[in-house]
């Protein structure tokens, strides 16, 4: 049977072709099993590193981190940390490393500084990366420090109120590396955002474990089935974009095709609809038509909270656009929020990585606006975000508070990198559910194959 002929849903066969919602042409990306070493050789978690993650345009931080002249965060990769600061020239980035003798300069992760000053003999450097002092300069040869070592630059740019870095010398550009279409994260205007929470928690798989379950919602209803009345996860539209990005439109507000009763509102349904400023109780229509609802809901409140939804299609009001950009971040982007997941490889061990993730929230003018509940923030988040709160950092023991839906799947990760190990599994077979994984694994190779 050919790809194209497979029965998956498109959410709205009216969008205009070329729309950001139309269903994107389909991409031929073949039917391979790859090796399944990739996931646990040490050898190939280094040449994935040299080769990878050293020269690919990398999710940094956010530019609601960067308001201010001398605002600077850490990025941590491995071995690696960077400092990704704001200067008077626009947002920079460098090793965080003193140029003398290779001490890490800035250890804390997130601050205002214009000089940095290195904690073991106290030379200094300016943010934008130039040395400033030297200390006992008279007691070095001149030769030594003639060229001025400053700190090293890393290539930085912005898009769309996200920060990327790369490691490479001579990037591509990154709006090319993207692979997005234009305006596609601008509407979500996250430069205009405030980062609410920041959570950094330590997973037992490989990195890539990680992005395959969330790149796919086959999953749902077996991991996941207290989404079956809210979610509508047979119905869902995934799209590929060139240089391995994807997405996928999640339904919610609707219950899952897979189950009998398509008729009642469930409690989950009146949460959605109590969310969107629609009264259950006076609700006339069946499930079938709340995801509707909450997309009309919406509209009619956009004034009155400042939440601006005119460039937005009805769809986007209501459903999950989970947009994957090569190689470790999804988005889940909402028109109140977006959720800014990475993956992150583990400093030594190809079976673990870290889930990194940041919740922004647009500011609403009404100040008792609250994001709709099924997003899972606390109740003590100040959703204003005046207040940058640290991130928290939770170990492979703690328990990250990350909600149901994460736990459940932070538990059952480690049972498949254990298995996938066995003599008797011989490899992936992904279906067309699946064919996030295998557009993900055939840019992954391409990279991998660059000398
Ligand atoms: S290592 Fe930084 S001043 Fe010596
Ligand atoms: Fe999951």
């Amino acid at each position: 049977m050919n790809a194209n002929t497979i029965p998956l849903a498109v959410i709205n066969p009216d969008a205009p072709p070329g729309s950001l919602e139309a269903k994107q042409p389909s991409i031929d990306n073949g039917t391979e099993c790859y090796d399944k070493a990739g996931y646990f050789s040490r050898d190939y978690m280094q040449r994935e590193w040299e080769r990878m993650w050293t020269r690919s345009w990398l999710i940094a931080g956010v530019e609601a981190d960067l308001l201010h002249v001398g605002d600077f965060f850490l990025f941590e990769i491995r071995e690696e940390s960077i400092i990704v600061t704001r200067t008077e020239e626009g947002v920079r980035a460098f090793y965080n490393v003193c140029s003398h003798r290779g001490t890490k300069l800035v250890w804390e992760e997130r601050g205002n500084k214009k000089v940095f000053v290195c904690p073991f003999h106290s030379w200094s450097f300016n943010n934008n990366g130039t040395l400033r002092r030297i200390t006992d300069e008279e007691t070095f040869q001149p030769e030594v420090i003639a060229h001025r070592p400053g700190l090293t630059p890393v290539a930085c740019d912005t898009h769309a109120g996200i920060v990327f870095i790369n490691m490479d010398e001579n990037p591509p550009p990154l709006r090319e590396s993207l692979g997005l279409p234009q305006g596609y994260l601008e509407a979500y205007q996250i430069d205009r955002m405030k980062v609410v929470r920041h959570v950094r928690s330590e997973w037992g798989s490989n990195w890539k474990v990680g992005v395959e379950a969330f790149y796919e919602s086959y999953h749902l209803h077996v991991v996941h089935p207290e989404t079956r009345g809210v979610m509508g996860d047979l119905n869902v539209q995934y799209d590929l974009y060139p240089q391995g990005a994807s997405r996928m439109i999640v339904p919610l507000g609707q219950p899952s095709p897979r189950i009998h009763d398509q008729k009642t509102v469930s409690e989950g349904l009146k949460m959605m609809l109590r969310d969107a400023g629609v009264d259950p109780s006076g609700f006339q229509g069946t499930a079938a038509d709340v995801r509707r609802a909450i997309q009309l809901g919406k509209r009619e409140r956009a004034d009155r909270l400042g939440l601006d939804y005119g460039r937005f299609q009805d769809g986007q009001l209501s459903d999950s656009w989970a947009t994957g950009i090569f190689p470790n971040v999804q988005i889940g982007c909402h028109p109140e929020a977006v959720f800014l997941m990475r993956f992150l490889p583990h400093e030594t061990d190809p079976e673990r990585f870290y889930y990194d993730t940041m919740t922004l929230i647009f500011p609403a003018k009404d100040p008792d606006y609250r994001p709709p509940a099924w997003m899972g923030l606390p109740e003590d988040i100040d959703v204003s975000g005046r207040q940058r709160r640290v991130t928290e950092n939770y170990s492979i023991e703690q328990d990250a508070g990350l909600g149901q839906v994460l736990s459940q799947d932070s538990a059952l990760l480690p049972v498949v990198q254990k298995g996938m190990r066995s003599r008797g599994f011989k490899g992936q077979l992904w279906g067309e559910q699946e064919q996030r994984l295998r557009h993900f694994h055939v840019e992954l190779e391409r990279r991998m194959a660059q000398e």
